[in-house]
């Protein structure tokens, strides 16, 4: 019975390569997502901010809007010098302070971070007609000690961060929300809620479309890898009835 150890060692073999292979296909993946470190930028990139919990309660008493996310700011302003920077800076959650208001039809939710003199406010819309929410207005102030003169932005024809009413929003990837020329925002895993919040609680999150491009490259990918295993197993399989045979006729 020479060839049964043989058969299952070129097997293994062939599964390990295939393994191989996934995992390389998984590492240009990542490769294409990552962004590239920037090379121009006079500040070093802050890496990923912490994930901060932020609430508002309504007038009743009971939680009104609930928010866990990251955040990141991305600042091109005029410093003293007189020249142009771009400055990343994460929110750290223990230094900032969430305040706002929950109306019916649109939820204001700004986030102040005294220690480093930054406001960020997002303004949450509920469109009736379409039962949708989403983020209709960001708008940020910063003095910073290097800045030339305060930073104030704000754009209110925004359309971001959108989900079903009655569902929570959920982003686990990072996404980049463009505001204005200067300023962009970027989020890392986001769950949040502007309206119809039950018992303190995140109702069934929506996934956002990166979210879902993510599930579905690893259901295909895991999917692939499934059926080259069952066609190199039934390969291996008929490879060995078929060495037997060749032995009874011998
Ligand atoms: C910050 O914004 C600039 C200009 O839009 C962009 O080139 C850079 O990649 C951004 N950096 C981060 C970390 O988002
Ligand atoms: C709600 O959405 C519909 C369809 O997109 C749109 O026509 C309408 O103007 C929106 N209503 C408000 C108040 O924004
Ligand atoms: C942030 O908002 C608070 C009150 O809402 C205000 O006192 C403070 O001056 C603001 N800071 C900046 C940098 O705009
Ligand atoms: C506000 O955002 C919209 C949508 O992203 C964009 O088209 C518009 O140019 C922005 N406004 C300003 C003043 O940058």
């Amino acid at each position: 019975m020479k060839t049964t150890g043989a058969v299952p060692i070129r097997f293994l073999t062939f599964t390990l390569h295939l393994i191989l292979l996934v995992e390389a296909a998984l590492a240009v993946r990542q490769s294409l997502t990552t962004v590239a470190p920037p090379t121009t930028e006079p500040h070093k990139n802050p890496g990923k901010p912490e994930r901060g919990q932020y609430q508002l309660t309504g007038t009743n008493g009971s939680v009104c809007l609930m928010a866990c996310m990251g955040l990141q700011l991305n600042i091109s302003f005029t410093a003293s010098s007189n020249k142009t920077v771009q400055n990343v800076v994460n929110l750290e959650p223990n230094d900032t302070k969430a305040s706002g208001s929950c109306l019916k039809n649109n939820a204001t939710l700004q986030l102040s971070a005294d220690a480093i003199k930054t406001n960020l406010t997002f303004v949450f819309t509920l469109n009736e007609t379409t039962s949708k929410y989403f983020v209709s207005e960001i708008s940020l102030s910063a003095a910073w000690p290097d800045m030339k003169e305060p930073f104030s932005a704000r754009n209110s024809s925004l359309h971001y961060l959108g989900a079903t009413l009655g569902y929570s929003y959920m982003c686990r990837e990072e996404q980049t929300l463009p505001v204005v020329k200067d300023l962009s925002i970027n989020t890392f895993q986001v769950q949040l809620q502007p309206f119809n919040l039950t018992r303190n609680q995140f109702a069934t999150a929506q996934q956002c479309q990166l979210d879902q491009d993510d599930m579905l490259i690893a259901i295909v990918v895991g999917s692939a890898l499934a059926g080259l295993v069952l066609i190199v197993l039934v390969a291996y399989l008929i490879g060995r009835r078929r060495s037997h045979a060749g032995y009874q006729t011998i």
